[in-house]
């Protein structure tokens, strides 16, 4: 018994003292002083020790245990030592290297003059609306008065889909589909975007974004008109902008005028921003036609109302003073970043 313990205890030691890792050290407790271990047998082969000698071979049996569980401990905390020293060497910190920047994204400048001219017409009460970029003829077309034989309705303007639907060549079409619900009085802005067959150029693309504009309640004038689009450009483009409204020609509004405001670049002076001529055409917009009101169900001699539609890219490359519209869809990042 005394020979087998102390073969045993010689053995022991020279596997735990060969383990290479923590793994391999646990393995060899458990073979040794676990439930099925080596010592654990040899305990059990106390039963055929003659009863005098048992408490001498008990001791034994202590001792090497002890000296087993020792010797595991002291070689753990080497082997452990050895592993912390390995990570500590392969994961110097080079303190020279530059940081890692945390990138975070922002709104596209499209995006940005489209929430500063929504504030201003939702400060005033208007509710932003959106309707589908797929359309039908009727309400892109029909119900805006524009007829079938129109120029805007060739097919070298517009994107068809079936003869009756049609990638929306503007946003008014949310004006018609307003109307026909019946709800009044009507106070929206229904910013999107639109397809024409257009060629890429610096101001041309064939899918741009519009901002519509309808207001119609009973007593709206032109006056009301005016007032909006003139406090809308003062928030907008700075507290000295000026308006003026030059007539013009809209199917769907009677008068229709577009709208220039004083360069705020010059102020009004003329620069190369306005051409020399002091003034920038932001928008168009009109009474709305009563041919229009009536064909959407709505009584134009009970209401009245007016519309504007704006070209986001357009206020946009002004606001930035960008002078080529394809900055804005190429997303390239040097651009963007400095919005
Ligand atoms: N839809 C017009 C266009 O694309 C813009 C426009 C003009 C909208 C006058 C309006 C308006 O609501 O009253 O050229």
């Amino acid at each position: 018994m005394k020979e087998k313990l102390s073969a045993m205890r010689q053995a022991a030691f020279e596997r735990i003292e060969q383990a290479k890792s923590l793994e391999a050290l646990n393995d060899i407790k458990v073979s040794l002083l676990g439930k099925k271990g080596e010592l654990t047998s040899v305990l059990k082969g106390m039963k055929d020790v003659a009863p005098e000698e048992r408490p001498a071979v008990g001791q034994m049996v202590n001792e090497t245990r002890a000296a087993i569980e020792e010797l595991l401990e002291k070689e753990r905390k080497v082997i452990a030592r050895r592993i912390r020293e390995e990570k500590m060497k392969n994961e110097v910190i080079d303190v020279t290297l530059p940081g890692k920047k945390k990138m975070t994204g922002h709104r596209h400048p499209n995006q940005i003059a489209l929430d500063d001219l929504e504030r201003v017409f939702i400060g005033m009460g208007y509710e932003v609306v959106e309707g589908p970029e797929v359309e039908y003829d009727k309400y892109n077309f029909e119900l805006l008065n524009i007829p079938e034989n129109h120029p805007a309705k060739d097919e070298q303007d517009t994107f068809y889909i079936t003869k009756d639907i049609l990638l929306r060549t503007q946003t008014s079409p949310v004006q018609a589909r307003i109307m026909e619900t019946g709800r009044m009085p009507i106070r929206i802005l229904s910013p999107g975007r639109v397809f024409r067959s257009d060629e890429v150029d610096a101001t041309h693309s064939p899918s741009f974004h519009q901002v519509e504009g309808l207001v119609v309640d009973k007593g709206i004038t032109l006056a009301d008109l005016k007032g909006t689009i003139d406090q809308w450009a003062k928030e907008f483009f700075g507290p000295d902008t000026k308006t003026k409204f030059r007539p013009h020609h809209f199917p769907f509004t009677e008068p229709s005028a577009e709208v220039d405001v004083t360069c705020f670049k010059c102020g009004g002076k003329g620069c190369r921003m306005c051409k020399g001529s002091g003034w920038i055409e932001i928008l168009g917009c009109g009474m709305v036609h009563p041919k229009v009101l009536k064909d959407c169900g709505i009584d134009p001699e009970v209401y009245s109302g007016f519309a504007f539609g704006i070209g986001l890219e357009r206020i946009t490359l002004l606001k930035y003073e960008i002078d080529d519209m394809r900055l804005l869809y190429e997303n390239d990042k040097r651009f963007l970043d400095q919005f």
